[in-house]
């Protein structure tokens, strides 16, 4: 077989995959060490073809998959790989830029310069913030407590009590204390409670993780108020900007901060281009082509599809917000902004937790929890782009049959 044939038996398996992910159990239905034990424990001695490497994804690693791309993926937070990111991390792996400098791959850096200038456009955010590329946001978020380390010699990072425990990890890693504040009612950073005493940072969170994106839609940009002020700001493209894992966007306002925490440049290193170098920005110096893919996606999607499926996604949210306002013996936990709606049973928590078990056990759909105010809280969470209504409908009369028992 030939690159171009096994090519085909792939693409032709990832389209199949994607046409016939809403039929697979969402949750995977498997125990712990059973994919592992169905593998052999050494490796081949022998090269086999590429048909084997396909053949065993789907009989023995796919019952071990939990789908992310199914539409009845409704836990932790939404993402979709969309077709035109798919293709396009294909053709990065292709490329396989390892983009350290300018010169070892111009495209590479200016491509993202690029296209985290097109997203903070498409976001409105201010005009002129440096933007690049971070594997996931728990680095992301590494890179700016590290900048503001080194800019206000500050020890301390303040941030709300339900700030992401990325922001611990963060801080722990870097050596900061991390001084916690109380939330309002609605769950918001208390700004008027915060004490600021050797902070280097506050790390304030706008509604959920995926929140950001939702500004793409004019009417849903009031959470974004005061964003000029920040001195940087992560986005996961990743997450609900159709992106396939992992593309987190980091943007400062305060570059020359972000260089003075990051930038070292060994001799062998040392070049006379004169043009921005993007790991003087963040830890890593190898940096794959992940602007490839998101360029793609907003090429392919542009500003008016972004906002259809990011409307779609609240519209269904609200749906489901009302069918459970309306059910006796339900409640709504938490105002609902955009496409996260958080909800209980009225009754204990071993109850909601049962509920939860039953539903993902049974491969309809996968919902998390979290807790508030001391409460087990059932989130559900839309944003896939397959998500339809009927979707949302499956998943409410799942829970619904649950709690009937
Ligand atoms: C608010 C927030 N910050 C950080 C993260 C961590 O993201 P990543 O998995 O990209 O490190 C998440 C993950 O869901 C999140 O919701």
């Amino acid at each position: 077989m030939t690159f171009r044939e096994d090519g085909a038996a792939a693409l032709e398996w990832a389209a199949r995959y994607l046409e016939r992910v809403g039929e697979l159990p969402v949750l995977a239905q498997v125990q712990p060490g059973e994919i592992r034990a169905s593998l052999p424990a050494s490796p081949p001695d022998r090269p086999e073809p590429f048909a084997n490497v396909l053949r065993d994804l789907d009989e023995l690693l796919l019952p071990g998959i939990t789908h992310w791309q199914s539409p009845r993926f409704f836990a932790y937070f939404a993402v979709s790989a969309s077709e035109p990111g798919i293709l396009a991390e294909l053709l990065a792996a292709t490329l396989n830029s390892v983009a350290f400098l300018w010169r070892t791959s111009p495209a590479s850096t200016e491509l993202e310069l690029l296209t985290l200038d097109w997203v903070a456009q498409l976001l409105g955010l201010p005009a002129g913030w440096h933007g690049h590329i971070e594997d996931t946001a728990s680095t992301s978020t590494i890179a700016a407590l590290a900048a503001a380390r080194e800019a206000t010699g500050g020890h301390v990072v303040v941030c709300s009590e339900h700030a992401h425990s990325s922001v611990d990890k963060a801080a722990k890693l870097l050596g900061l204390e991390l001084r916690k504040t109380p939330a309002d009612d609605d769950f918001r950073l208390r700004v008027n409670a915060l004490d600021l005493t050797d902070a280097a940072a506050v790390v304030a969170t706008v509604g959920t993780t995926s929140t950001a994106s939702a500004w793409v839609c004019p009417e849903l940009r009031w959470s974004q108020d005061g964003v000029e002020r920040a001195d940087s700001l992560v986005v996961n493209a990743h997450k609900w900007m159709f992106t396939p894992m992992d593309c987190s966007l980091l943007w400062t306002s305060r570059p020359d901060d972000f260089r003075r925490a990051f930038s070292l440049v060994p001799e062998y290193l040392r070049t006379s281009d004169e043009v921005d170098s993007l790991p003087d920005y963040g830890p890593a110096l190898g940096r794959r082509f992940r602007s490839l893919k998101l360029w793609a996606v907003l090429r392919c999607y542009g500003r008016e599809g972004l906002q259809a499926r990011i409307r779609e996604a609240v519209r269904l949210a609200e749906l489901f917000e009302g069918w459970v306002r309306d059910e006796p013996g339900w409640e709504i936990c938490s105002r609902r902004h955009f496409s996260l709606v958080c909800f209980r049973r009225r009754g204990s928590d071993q109850e909601n937790e049962a509920i939860v078990e039953r539903v993902n056990r049974s491969g309809e759909l996968f919902l998390s929890h979290t807790r508030l105010n001391g409460q087990y809280v059932i989130r559900l969470a839309v944003g896939n782009e397959r998500t339809t209504q009927e979707d949302v409908r499956r998943a409410w009369d799942s829970l619904r049959g649950a709690a009937a028992g």
